[in-house]
């Protein structure tokens, strides 16, 4: 407690509410609605009202976004008032809290569940950070985060986490521990933050309610989700981007087309529920402020010039699978040229962004794998998940050509959703082998949702049908570690060894490397 140095502005009830008058325009422009509620400046809580933690985000060279959400009862509607309330924090130069630089005051409005999203700027690019929310007489854990390097300094190295898939029900968050304890300037998440099912018997633990449709459903499961403390963990110790993958809101959705068993206006509504929900326990930008069923979630962050994120969203604007989606061979659809992952202004914004980008390496970061992978190894044989780029040739194929004649400088797609760890060349023709490669593809294994045991040995005996992959692993759960460098991009498939237990150790499985200037990746 005493590590928190509001007590001087708190002095008196007059200075106070100086401060609180002083600060406020700062945030008022994030919630426009947010005078509808009476402000309590001094709650009293039924619980801890930091019970989903802290954290950090959108990493710029002169700012972050700092998160947190009031929530003493969590797992019922957060059990706030319906009062607005203010939420104090601080930003300071070591992890005492002692050496303050940027201070102010978020309001937490009922309407975004008691969330705060603070863009703080000011600060110094490429360094540490400390932070802390103060509600009431109640303090958070302190969070440490990092600004970006400045766009135009020479950066030698570049360490970075990334992960995806972390279905509470098939097991604990051990692979997060272990991420915490890295040396890492940013986690990157690639989707299934969430998953929208009810709670189903058999693993470790379960979901504390049915499958989630409503605003508070998808509340109560984000932090069903965020009480976890090895996950709490990894957000106190680095700065995150997040995008999303389908379980956010629903299996395989595509835009406004749901998996199953709801009528378009319904699953607009729900798609809405799920898109605000998202935003109130991500430490997201204005840019990103959910307006009804549309969120803007596809951005870009650059690194020096090590490194440049173009962050994807390939679900929102996604035209249906094709062929009745599944795991099949490709009927014609899958090659319509008007398909579409990324939506026609995305792909244009993709394209410009990679045509203009100094950076060494352009990363891609999405979430269904990129490079075609036949699942039938016998010959004339064909099964391809439609629901990747494997069902969406055309567009693919754009990219790839893009690749081709444009030559950004070192591209690398980081990808999620299939719960199993790859490394794929990314080739002009994946039916030629001879056929040139235009960029590497690293595949992250979930953090701890299931690949079935069963898919494994098929998969397996595909590979010598697929000669672009380099690497697959099926069994085991993890992350991906990532270190650049000016000459090289290591790769490291970090794996628990259960997911079973709430405690774990953690090895790594497999390296891999790409050397500046050569597309594709070596085994070490
Ligand atoms: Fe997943």
């Amino acid at each position: 407690m005493e590590r928190f140095q509001f007590e001087r502005l708190l002095a008196t009830k007059h200075k106070r509410r100086r401060f609180l008058i002083g600060t406020l325009g700062v945030s008022a422009s994030v919630i426009a609605s947010q005078w509808t509620h009476r402000v309590v400046a001094q709650p009293s809580f039924s619980g801890y009202p930091f019970s989903l933690g802290i954290a950090s985000g959108e990493p710029l060279p002169d700012g972050i976004v700092l998160w947190t959400r009031l929530a003493p009862e969590p797992l019922n509607g957060g059990g706030m008032p319906s009062v607005n309330v203010p939420v104090q924090w601080q930003v300071a130069l070591d992890e005492n809290m002692r050496n303050v630089v940027r201070r102010g005051t978020a309001i937490a409005t009922p309407e975004f569940a008691h969330s705060v999203h603070v863009e703080v700027g000011g600060l110094q690019p490429d360094r540490w950070y400390w932070y802390q929310f103060k509600a009431g007489n109640e303090v958070s854990s302190i969070g440490r985060t990092r600004t970006a390097p400045a766009r135009d300094t020479r950066v030698a190295q570049f360490r970075f986490g990334f992960v995806n898939c972390q279905d509470w029900q098939n097991g604990y968050y051990t692979a997060y521990q272990g991420l915490a304890q890295e040396e890492l300037d940013l986690v990157v998440h690639l989707g299934d933050y969430i998953y929208e099912y009810g709670p189903q018997p058999g693993g470790p633990r379960q979901h504390n309610s049915p499958e989630i449709v409503t605003l508070a459903d998808y509340r109560n499961r984000h932090a069903l989700y965020k009480t976890d403390a090895n996950l709490q963990a990894a957000h106190a110790a680095f700065p995150w981007i997040v995008t999303w993958d389908d379980h956010e809101v629903e299996n395989n959705y595509a835009s406004f087309i749901p998996e199953e068993n709801q009528s378009q206006q319904e699953f607009v509504t729900r798609r809405a529920n799920a898109y605000q929900a998202y935003y109130e326990h991500m430490p997201l930008r204005r840019l990103s402020l959910p307006r009804g069923p549309y969120l803007q979630l596809y951005r870009r962050f650059t690194f020096g010039d090590i490194a440049e994120f173009n962050v994807l969203d390939t679900r929102q604007y996604r035209s249906d699978q094709p062929c009745d989606d599944g795991l099949k061979p490709r009927c014609s659809e899958a090659f319509d040229p008007n398909a579409t992952m990324t939506g026609t202004k995305q792909e244009q914004w993709l394209f410009r962004g990679l045509s203009k980008s100094q950076a060494r390496w352009n990363v891609i970061a999405q979430q269904t794998m990129m490079a075609q992978y036949n699942f039938d190894a016998r010959p004339g044989q064909e099964v391809f998940n439609l629901d990747q780029w494997d069902g969406y040739v055309a567009a693919r194929d754009r990219l790839l050509k893009f690749l081709q004649q444009q030559q950004p400088s070192n591209p690398v797609v980081i990808t999620g959703d299939i719960h199993s760890s790859w490394v794929h060349d990314l080739k002009t023709d994946f039916n030629n082998p001879n056929s040139p490669t235009v960029g590497t593809e690293f595949v992250g294994t979930s953090i701890s949702s299931d690949f079935p045991e069963a898919f494994i040995p098929p998969t397996v005996a595909a590979l010598s049908a697929n000669p672009h992959t380099k690497f697959f692993d099926g069994k085991n759960r993890g992350y991906v570690r990532c270190h650049l460098t000016q000459n090289t991009w290591q790769s490291d498939y970090r794996v628990v060894s259960t997911i079973r237990e709430p405690n774990a150790t953690i090895s790594t499985l497999a390296s891999f490397v790409v050397p500046n200037g050569r597309a594709g990746a070596q085994q070490t």
